[in-house]
């Protein structure tokens, strides 16, 4: 059966079924494509881009312009995913019309089918106001990077009982707000599990523990492509760099030896034109 573009109401289906929920990050065209021919359910063109693609020490330099670019890319190469594009630092902050206008770029410019946003119940007004513009919204709460500074770093979030209720009244403003999905970064597994229990819309765990209805990677993370540190919740599973690098090493090895291009790569004239020349 030839297989169609992913649909919200398909991913809330998946949660009322019990059946968890796919997503990855990718940046580029043959990574998106990979990852749809992978049926992977959605695809995140995360803000993670700034780190992984561009060698920032964080999300936050990250621009609109950077991220519509990368939006481009991974949508040429997608059938089926459902692509969310990631709002980057001070896109959505401003003013809700920003907000609206920067979203709205996701959809026309980018061919995102939706767009995520970081923080909380301090951020249902602007969720809101996307989805009334016609825009779905997905969530994201617990550590949220690019105000990782604000929370003293890179941390597990919502350890304490106190902390963990607010997280939950911040999930439950965000659905209430028209969030269609959410996303759960570093947080005790009890309370991940708490939240995805008392909400009718998906959670997706990263560093969230096994109960969330789905779980996102960075693929970078994912594949080993990415070498200044791994995360506790990341699995790699393969580690690309030291294969690539071999490769690398080779070709430079080859074309000083004189072993590359060999006869198979080499483009040749038949024998009477070249005595022509
Ligand atoms: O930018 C990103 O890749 C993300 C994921 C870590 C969820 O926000």
């Amino acid at each position: 059966m030839e297989r169609k573009k992913v649909t919200i109401a398909e991913l809330q289906q998946k949660k009322m079924a019990g059946e968890k929920i796919t997503m990855m990050t990718a940046y580029d065209y043959p990574t998106g494509s990979l990852v749809d021919q992978a049926e992977i359910d959605t695809i995140l063109v995360g803000d993670s881009l700034g780190m992984v693609m561009l060698g920032y020490d964080s999300t936050v330099p990250v621009t609109m312009d950077e991220m519509i670019h990368h939006c481009k890319a991974v949508s040429r190469g997608v059938h089926c995913s459902f692509i969310i594009g990631d709002m980057p630092f001070m896109s959505y902050q401003v003013s809700v019309e920003q907000a609206i206008e920067n979203a709205g770029r996701f959809m026309k410019e980018g061919a995102c089918d939706s767009v995520k946003l970081e923080g909380g119940s301090e951020m249902a007004s602007v969720v809101k106001a996307i989805v009334t513009a016609g825009i779905p919204v997905c969530g994201h709460i617990g550590l949220t990077p690019q105000t990782a500074t604000k929370l003293s770093g890179f941390k597990v979030q919502a350890k304490d009982a106190k902390s963990a209720q607010q997280l939950e009244k911040s999930a439950k403003d965000l659905e209430e707000a028209g969030a269609f999905m959410i996303v759960m970064e570093c947080i005790p597994d009890l309370v991940a599990a708490r939240i995805t229990r008392e909400l009718n819309i998906p959670t997706i765990g990263i560093g969230a523990g096994k109960d969330c209805d789905g779980q996102v990677l960075v693929y970078h993370d994912l594949v080993g492509l990415f070498e200044r540190f791994t995360p506790k919740f990341v699995k790699q599973y393969i580690n690309l760099s030291p294969q690539i690098k071999e490769a690398l090493v080779q070709f430079k090895s080859d074309v000083e030896k004189g072993a590359f291009p060999g006869p198979e790569h080499i483009f040749t004239m038949k024998p009477e034109e070249a005595e022509k020349i």
